[in-house]
Protein backbone atom coordinates (compact mmCIF):
# COMPACT_ATOMS: atom_id res chain seq x y z
CA UNK A 1 0.00 0.00 0.00
CA UNK A 2 1.18 3.38 -0.47
CA UNK A 3 2.76 5.21 2.45
CA UNK A 4 3.44 8.82 2.47
CA UNK A 5 7.90 9.26 2.20
CA UNK A 6 9.83 12.05 3.45
CA UNK A 7 13.36 12.31 3.02
CA UNK A 8 15.66 10.23 5.74
CA UNK A 9 16.92 11.69 9.01
CA UNK A 10 19.95 10.15 8.71
CA UNK A 11 22.54 10.37 5.95
CA UNK A 12 23.86 6.82 6.44
CA UNK A 13 20.96 4.77 6.27
CA UNK A 14 23.27 1.85 5.52
CA UNK A 15 21.31 -1.43 5.76
CA UNK A 16 18.56 0.00 3.13
CA UNK A 17 18.40 -3.44 1.19
CA UNK A 18 16.81 -5.08 -1.91
CA UNK A 19 13.03 -4.11 -0.94
CA UNK A 20 11.67 -5.91 -3.79
CA UNK A 21 13.30 -8.98 -2.69
CA UNK A 22 12.14 -8.58 0.77
CA UNK A 23 8.59 -7.79 -0.65
CA UNK A 24 9.02 -11.26 -2.37
CA UNK A 25 9.93 -13.36 0.35
CA UNK A 26 7.56 -11.82 2.93
CA UNK A 27 5.03 -12.97 0.84
CA UNK A 28 6.33 -16.61 0.24
CA UNK A 29 6.64 -16.62 3.82
CA UNK A 30 3.06 -15.34 4.59
CA UNK A 31 1.72 -17.85 2.16
CA UNK A 32 3.01 -20.96 4.91
CA UNK A 33 1.47 -19.02 7.79
CA UNK A 34 -1.17 -21.40 9.59
CA UNK A 35 -1.61 -19.27 12.34
CA UNK A 36 -1.30 -16.21 14.50
CA UNK A 37 1.48 -17.61 16.41
CA UNK A 38 3.34 -18.16 13.38
CA UNK A 39 2.56 -14.35 12.74
CA UNK A 40 3.84 -13.46 16.11
CA UNK A 41 7.08 -15.32 15.24
CA UNK A 42 7.64 -13.24 12.29
CA UNK A 43 6.71 -10.27 13.65
CA UNK A 44 9.14 -10.82 16.63
CA UNK A 45 12.20 -11.22 14.18
CA UNK A 46 10.88 -7.87 12.11
CA UNK A 47 10.46 -5.95 14.70
CA UNK A 48 12.86 -4.16 17.32
CA UNK A 49 12.51 -5.05 20.95
CA UNK A 50 11.08 -2.30 22.52
CA UNK A 51 7.61 -2.08 20.23
CA UNK A 52 7.67 -6.07 19.67
CA UNK A 53 7.19 -6.08 23.51
CA UNK A 54 5.13 -3.17 23.76
CA UNK A 55 2.38 -5.24 21.94
CA UNK A 56 3.40 -8.85 23.34
CA UNK A 57 3.76 -7.96 26.90
CA UNK A 58 1.15 -6.58 29.73
CA UNK A 59 1.07 -5.66 33.25
CA UNK A 60 3.02 -6.85 35.92
CA UNK A 61 3.20 -10.50 36.45
CA UNK A 62 1.46 -11.04 32.67
CA UNK A 63 -0.80 -13.23 34.99
CA UNK A 64 -4.22 -12.00 33.72
CA UNK A 65 -2.79 -11.87 30.22
CA UNK A 66 -1.71 -15.08 30.59
CA UNK A 67 -5.53 -16.07 32.47
CA UNK A 68 -7.12 -14.51 29.01
CA UNK A 69 -5.73 -17.21 26.92
CA UNK A 70 -5.79 -19.96 29.48
CA UNK A 71 -9.24 -19.70 29.90
CA UNK A 72 -10.17 -20.03 26.20
CA UNK A 73 -7.28 -22.89 25.87
CA UNK A 74 -8.94 -24.76 28.89
CA UNK A 75 -12.13 -25.33 27.70
CA UNK A 76 -13.68 -28.25 25.89
CA UNK A 77 -16.29 -28.03 22.71
CA UNK A 78 -19.08 -30.60 22.99
CA UNK A 79 -18.96 -31.89 19.11
CA UNK A 80 -21.89 -32.80 16.75
CA UNK A 81 -21.24 -35.67 14.72
CA UNK A 82 -23.29 -35.86 11.30
CA UNK A 83 -25.12 -32.28 11.79
CA UNK A 84 -23.10 -30.62 8.93
CA UNK A 85 -24.23 -27.83 7.17
CA UNK A 86 -22.89 -27.12 3.68
CA UNK A 87 -23.43 -23.41 3.94
CA UNK A 88 -21.59 -21.86 7.48
CA UNK A 89 -22.72 -18.47 8.10
CA UNK A 90 -20.40 -16.48 9.74
CA UNK A 91 -22.31 -13.32 10.02
CA UNK A 92 -22.81 -11.00 13.00
CA UNK A 93 -25.15 -7.69 13.99
CA UNK A 94 -23.52 -5.46 16.27
CA UNK A 95 -23.63 -1.56 16.85
CA UNK A 96 -26.81 -0.98 14.06
CA UNK A 97 -24.40 -3.39 11.78
CA UNK A 98 -24.02 -6.86 10.39
CA UNK A 99 -20.76 -7.52 9.12
CA UNK A 100 -19.32 -10.88 7.96
CA UNK A 101 -17.56 -11.79 10.61
CA UNK A 102 -18.34 -11.93 14.41
CA UNK A 103 -15.20 -10.08 15.17
CA UNK A 104 -13.51 -6.45 14.48
CA UNK A 105 -10.36 -4.65 15.23
CA UNK A 106 -9.72 -2.75 18.54
CA UNK A 107 -8.33 0.37 19.27
CA UNK A 108 -4.48 0.22 19.66
CA UNK A 109 -2.12 3.38 20.30
CA UNK A 110 1.10 3.89 18.55
CA UNK A 111 0.36 1.42 15.92
CA UNK A 112 3.11 3.14 13.61
CA UNK A 113 5.53 2.24 16.36
CA UNK A 114 4.79 -0.92 15.86
CA UNK A 115 4.72 -0.73 11.75
CA UNK A 116 4.37 2.27 9.82
CA UNK A 117 1.70 1.60 7.44
CA UNK A 118 -0.38 1.65 11.12
CA UNK A 119 -4.21 2.27 11.38
CA UNK A 120 -4.37 2.61 7.50
CA UNK A 121 -3.41 -0.93 6.63
CA UNK A 122 -5.51 -2.08 9.73
CA UNK A 123 -8.35 -0.09 7.83
CA UNK A 124 -7.85 -1.24 5.06
CA UNK A 125 -8.00 -4.89 5.92
CA UNK A 126 -11.40 -4.53 7.63
CA UNK A 127 -12.77 -3.05 4.91
CA UNK A 128 -11.95 -5.50 3.14
CA UNK A 129 -13.37 -8.44 5.07
CA UNK A 130 -16.04 -6.69 5.88
CA UNK A 131 -15.58 -6.07 9.54
CA UNK A 132 -15.43 -2.55 11.73
CA UNK A 133 -11.98 -1.02 12.21
CA UNK A 134 -11.69 1.05 15.51
CA UNK A 135 -9.28 3.87 16.00
CA UNK A 136 -7.74 4.76 19.22
CA UNK A 137 -7.81 8.49 20.81
CA UNK A 138 -3.93 6.85 21.19
CA UNK A 139 -3.92 6.29 17.20
CA UNK A 140 -0.92 7.44 15.12
CA UNK A 141 -2.95 8.64 11.92
CA UNK A 142 -5.27 11.21 12.18
CA UNK A 143 -9.45 10.80 12.28
CA UNK A 144 -9.78 12.03 9.06
CA UNK A 145 -7.25 9.90 7.35
CA UNK A 146 -8.09 6.83 8.26
CA UNK A 147 -11.85 7.24 7.15
CA UNK A 148 -10.17 8.53 3.92
CA UNK A 149 -8.34 5.49 3.44
CA UNK A 150 -11.34 3.02 3.58
CA UNK A 151 -14.45 4.90 2.75
CA UNK A 152 -16.67 1.65 2.54
CA UNK A 153 -15.11 0.36 5.84
CA UNK A 154 -17.05 0.76 8.99
CA UNK A 155 -14.71 2.96 11.30
CA UNK A 156 -15.54 2.83 15.20
CA UNK A 157 -13.46 5.59 17.63
CA UNK A 158 -12.25 4.80 21.03
CA UNK A 159 -12.15 8.11 23.38
CA UNK A 160 -10.22 8.02 27.22
CA UNK A 161 -12.31 10.07 29.04
CA UNK A 162 -10.16 12.65 30.06
CA UNK A 163 -10.54 16.16 31.84
CA UNK A 164 -10.20 18.52 28.92
CA UNK A 165 -13.80 18.64 27.95
CA UNK A 166 -13.21 20.50 25.21
CA UNK A 167 -10.44 18.52 23.24
CA UNK A 168 -12.64 15.43 24.12
CA UNK A 169 -15.66 17.36 22.30
CA UNK A 170 -13.67 18.22 19.23
CA UNK A 171 -12.28 15.08 18.93
CA UNK A 172 -15.67 13.06 19.24
CA UNK A 173 -16.96 16.25 17.02
CA UNK A 174 -14.13 14.95 14.37
CA UNK A 175 -14.91 11.31 14.59
CA UNK A 176 -18.92 11.84 13.65
CA UNK A 177 -18.03 14.28 11.03
CA UNK A 178 -15.81 11.72 9.33
CA UNK A 179 -18.14 9.17 9.79
CA UNK A 180 -17.34 7.50 13.07
CA UNK A 181 -20.62 5.66 14.23
CA UNK A 182 -19.58 3.91 17.23
CA UNK A 183 -18.04 5.15 20.40
CA UNK A 184 -16.07 2.93 22.27
CA UNK A 185 -15.47 4.42 25.84
CA UNK A 186 -12.42 3.12 27.62
CA UNK A 187 -12.83 3.23 31.42
CA UNK A 188 -10.44 0.88 32.73
CA UNK A 189 -7.28 3.55 32.55
CA UNK A 190 -7.65 5.65 35.65
CA UNK A 191 -3.76 4.85 35.89
CA UNK A 192 -1.32 3.24 33.37
CA UNK A 193 -0.86 -0.19 34.46
CA UNK A 194 2.90 -1.24 34.86
CA UNK A 195 4.41 -3.07 32.03
CA UNK A 196 7.68 -4.39 33.35
CA UNK A 197 8.59 -5.18 29.96
CA UNK A 198 9.17 -1.56 28.84
CA UNK A 199 10.49 -0.59 31.85
CA UNK A 200 13.27 -3.11 31.29
CA UNK A 201 13.92 -1.99 27.53
CA UNK A 202 13.71 1.53 28.14
CA UNK A 203 11.51 2.12 25.92
CA UNK A 204 10.41 5.69 24.61
CA UNK A 205 7.89 6.74 22.50
CA UNK A 206 8.94 7.31 19.30
CA UNK A 207 12.18 4.87 19.63
CA UNK A 208 15.04 6.99 19.54
CA UNK A 209 18.09 6.06 17.94
CA UNK A 210 20.62 4.65 20.75
CA UNK A 211 23.72 2.24 20.58
CA UNK A 212 21.48 -0.49 21.46
CA UNK A 213 18.85 0.38 18.95
CA UNK A 214 21.06 0.90 16.38
CA UNK A 215 22.68 -2.46 17.08
CA UNK A 216 18.94 -3.88 17.27
CA UNK A 217 18.81 -1.96 13.75
CA UNK A 218 21.25 -4.18 11.73
CA UNK A 219 18.59 -6.98 11.91
CA UNK A 220 15.42 -4.93 11.53
CA UNK A 221 16.66 -2.70 8.54
CA UNK A 222 13.22 -2.51 7.54
CA UNK A 223 11.51 -1.00 10.29
CA UNK A 224 13.93 1.33 10.48
CA UNK A 225 14.08 2.15 7.02
CA UNK A 226 10.25 2.73 7.29
CA UNK A 227 10.14 4.62 10.26
CA UNK A 228 12.55 6.94 9.39
CA UNK A 229 11.18 7.77 6.04
CA UNK A 230 7.49 8.00 6.52
CA UNK A 231 6.00 11.10 8.75
CA UNK A 232 7.19 11.16 12.50
CA UNK A 233 5.07 9.45 14.95
CA UNK A 234 2.38 11.93 16.68
CA UNK A 235 -0.96 11.45 17.66
CA UNK A 236 -2.79 12.18 14.98
CA UNK A 237 -5.65 12.25 16.54
CA UNK A 238 -5.01 15.38 18.50
CA UNK A 239 -4.27 19.26 17.17
CA UNK A 240 -1.13 20.26 16.60
CA UNK A 241 -1.08 22.33 19.89
CA UNK A 242 -0.58 19.34 21.94
CA UNK A 243 2.37 19.21 24.70
CA UNK A 244 4.77 16.24 24.97
CA UNK A 245 3.67 13.08 24.83
CA UNK A 246 4.10 12.83 29.03
CA UNK A 247 1.39 15.44 29.43
CA UNK A 248 -1.26 13.87 26.73
CA UNK A 249 -0.37 9.99 28.30
CA UNK A 250 -1.18 11.58 31.88
CA UNK A 251 -4.10 13.34 30.79
CA UNK A 252 -5.20 10.40 29.19
CA UNK A 253 -5.14 8.16 32.23
CA UNK A 254 -6.61 10.22 35.11
CA UNK A 255 -7.66 9.17 37.94
CA UNK A 256 -10.00 11.57 38.35
CA UNK A 257 -12.47 10.95 36.37
CA UNK A 258 -16.12 9.25 37.10
CA UNK A 259 -19.51 7.95 36.23
CA UNK A 260 -20.46 12.05 35.88
CA UNK A 261 -18.01 11.87 32.90
CA UNK A 262 -19.36 9.21 30.90
CA UNK A 263 -22.79 10.37 31.51
CA UNK A 264 -21.01 13.99 30.27
CA UNK A 265 -20.33 12.35 27.18
CA UNK A 266 -22.80 10.32 26.78
CA UNK A 267 -24.73 13.54 26.15
CA UNK A 268 -22.46 14.85 23.66
CA UNK A 269 -22.12 11.70 21.14
CA UNK A 270 -25.12 11.06 18.81
CA UNK A 271 -24.09 7.65 17.87
CA UNK A 272 -23.63 4.39 19.66
CA UNK A 273 -21.70 4.27 22.88
CA UNK A 274 -20.27 1.05 24.05
CA UNK A 275 -18.32 1.33 27.50
CA UNK A 276 -14.92 -1.29 27.46
CA UNK A 277 -13.53 -2.37 30.31
CA UNK A 278 -16.03 -3.97 32.09
CA UNK A 279 -15.99 -6.92 34.00
CA UNK A 280 -18.08 -7.18 36.87
CA UNK A 281 -21.86 -7.12 37.38
CA UNK A 282 -21.71 -3.58 39.12
CA UNK A 283 -19.97 -1.98 36.56
CA UNK A 284 -22.18 -3.60 34.03
CA UNK A 285 -25.42 -1.96 36.10
CA UNK A 286 -23.88 1.88 36.49
CA UNK A 287 -22.32 1.83 32.52
CA UNK A 288 -26.06 1.40 31.87
CA UNK A 289 -27.64 3.46 34.20
CA UNK A 290 -25.28 6.34 33.07
CA UNK A 291 -26.34 5.90 29.20
CA UNK A 292 -24.42 2.87 27.51
CA UNK A 293 -26.29 1.45 24.70
CA UNK A 294 -23.20 -1.10 24.90
CA UNK A 295 -20.55 -3.07 26.69
CA UNK A 296 -16.87 -4.09 25.93
CA UNK A 297 -15.97 -6.57 28.42
CA UNK A 298 -12.08 -6.60 28.74
CA UNK A 299 -9.42 -6.68 30.81
CA UNK A 300 -7.49 -4.13 28.49
CA UNK A 301 -5.43 -7.37 27.55
CA UNK A 302 -4.06 -7.87 30.90
CA UNK A 303 -2.49 -4.59 30.32
CA UNK A 304 -4.26 -2.58 33.48
CA UNK A 305 -5.02 -4.48 36.34
CA UNK A 306 -3.17 -7.36 36.69
CA UNK A 307 -5.03 -10.35 38.28
CA UNK A 308 -7.95 -8.59 37.10
CA UNK A 309 -10.56 -11.30 36.42
CA UNK A 310 -10.09 -13.09 32.71
CA UNK A 311 -12.55 -11.68 29.94
CA UNK A 312 -14.11 -14.84 29.27
CA UNK A 313 -14.96 -15.88 33.46
CA UNK A 314 -16.41 -12.20 33.68
CA UNK A 315 -18.28 -13.03 30.32
CA UNK A 316 -21.28 -14.99 31.57
CA UNK A 317 -21.39 -12.27 34.95
CA UNK A 318 -21.82 -9.30 33.17
CA UNK A 319 -24.26 -11.21 30.55
CA UNK A 320 -26.43 -11.61 33.81
CA UNK A 321 -26.48 -8.55 34.92
CA UNK A 322 -26.98 -6.41 31.41
CA UNK A 323 -30.17 -8.87 30.30
CA UNK A 324 -30.27 -10.91 26.81
CA UNK A 325 -31.21 -7.32 25.29
CA UNK A 326 -28.13 -5.24 25.84
CA UNK A 327 -25.20 -6.05 23.17
CA UNK A 328 -21.63 -7.23 24.32
CA UNK A 329 -18.78 -7.84 22.89
CA UNK A 330 -15.88 -9.49 24.58
CA UNK A 331 -11.71 -8.26 24.02
CA UNK A 332 -8.90 -9.70 25.29
CA UNK A 333 -6.89 -12.84 24.65
CA UNK A 334 -8.55 -13.82 21.71
CA UNK A 335 -5.86 -15.04 19.21
CA UNK A 336 -7.84 -18.16 17.21
CA UNK A 337 -11.02 -18.19 15.60
CA UNK A 338 -12.09 -21.23 18.22
CA UNK A 339 -11.62 -18.50 20.74
CA UNK A 340 -14.34 -15.88 19.04
CA UNK A 341 -16.57 -19.10 18.99
CA UNK A 342 -16.37 -19.80 22.84
CA UNK A 343 -16.93 -16.09 23.65
CA UNK A 344 -20.16 -15.70 20.85
CA UNK A 345 -21.37 -19.45 22.63
CA UNK A 346 -20.89 -18.07 26.04
CA UNK A 347 -23.20 -14.63 25.67
CA UNK A 348 -21.23 -11.75 24.01
CA UNK A 349 -22.42 -10.87 20.25
CA UNK A 350 -18.81 -10.03 18.73
CA UNK A 351 -15.52 -9.57 19.82
CA UNK A 352 -12.17 -7.45 19.01
CA UNK A 353 -8.76 -8.12 18.29
CA UNK A 354 -6.02 -6.19 19.42
CA UNK A 355 -3.06 -8.17 19.91
CA UNK A 356 -3.47 -10.56 17.10
CA UNK A 357 -4.08 -7.46 14.54
CA UNK A 358 -0.47 -5.89 15.42
CA UNK A 359 0.92 -9.14 15.34
CA UNK A 360 -0.19 -9.73 11.36
CA UNK A 361 0.96 -6.05 11.00
CA UNK A 362 3.98 -6.20 12.77
CA UNK A 363 4.92 -9.52 9.98
CA UNK A 364 3.57 -8.06 7.13
CA UNK A 365 1.35 -4.83 7.07
CA UNK A 366 -1.43 -4.70 5.47
CA UNK A 367 -1.12 -8.15 3.82
CA UNK A 368 -0.59 -9.49 7.53
CA UNK A 369 -3.28 -8.27 8.93
CA UNK A 370 -5.86 -9.35 5.76
CA UNK A 371 -3.84 -12.67 7.05
CA UNK A 372 -5.05 -12.57 10.48
CA UNK A 373 -8.66 -11.95 9.43
CA UNK A 374 -7.99 -14.86 6.72
CA UNK A 375 -7.25 -17.12 9.51
CA UNK A 376 -9.54 -16.28 12.03
CA UNK A 377 -11.94 -16.75 9.04
CA UNK A 378 -10.75 -20.46 8.50
CA UNK A 379 -10.47 -21.40 11.61
CA UNK A 380 -14.43 -20.51 12.57
CA UNK A 381 -15.54 -22.70 9.47
CA UNK A 382 -13.66 -25.43 10.45
CA UNK A 383 -14.50 -25.12 13.90
CA UNK A 384 -18.53 -24.69 13.29
CA UNK A 385 -18.45 -27.18 10.68
CA UNK A 386 -17.19 -29.86 13.16
CA UNK A 387 -19.71 -28.68 16.44
CA UNK A 388 -22.52 -29.04 14.01
CA UNK A 389 -23.56 -25.47 14.09
CA UNK A 390 -24.49 -23.50 10.90
CA UNK A 391 -25.11 -20.02 12.32
CA UNK A 392 -23.86 -18.13 15.09
CA UNK A 393 -27.24 -18.28 16.74
CA UNK A 394 -26.61 -21.85 16.73
CA UNK A 395 -23.87 -21.37 19.52
CA UNK A 396 -25.10 -21.78 23.26
CA UNK A 397 -23.35 -22.73 26.57
CA UNK A 398 -24.30 -26.32 26.67
CA UNK A 399 -21.83 -26.66 23.62
CA UNK A 400 -19.18 -25.67 25.99
CA UNK A 401 -17.67 -27.66 29.37
CA UNK A 402 -14.96 -25.92 31.30
CA UNK A 403 -12.45 -27.33 33.27
CA UNK A 404 -12.96 -26.75 37.03
CA UNK A 405 -10.19 -23.96 38.34
CA UNK A 406 -8.63 -23.97 41.34
C1 LIG B 1 -2.21 0.55 25.89
C2 LIG B 1 -2.93 1.85 25.83
C3 LIG B 1 -2.43 2.76 24.79
O1 LIG B 1 -2.77 -0.46 26.30
O2 LIG B 1 -4.30 1.66 25.69
O3 LIG B 1 -1.03 0.52 25.55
Amino acid sequence: MALRRRIPRWADLGPLLQFDLQRNRRLARLSRVSSVEDLRRIAKRRTPTGPFDYVDGAAESESTHYGNRDAFGELTFIPAILAANDDIDLRATVAGETFELPVGIAPTGFTRMMQAEGEVAGVRAAERAGVPFSLSTMGTQSIEDVAAAAPNATKWFQLYLWRDREASLDLIQRAWAAGYRNLLVTVDTAVSGRRLRDVRNGLSVPPKLTIGTVLDASYRPEWWFNFLTTDPLTFASLSDDTSSLAALVNGMFDPTLSMEDLAWIREQWPGKLFVKGVLTAEDTQRSLDNGADGLVVSNHGGRQLDRAPTSFDALPVVRAAAGDDVEIILDSGIMHGADILAALAYGADFTLIGRAYLYGLMAAGEAGVRKVLELLEAQMRVTMHLMGAATLADLNPDMIRRAERG
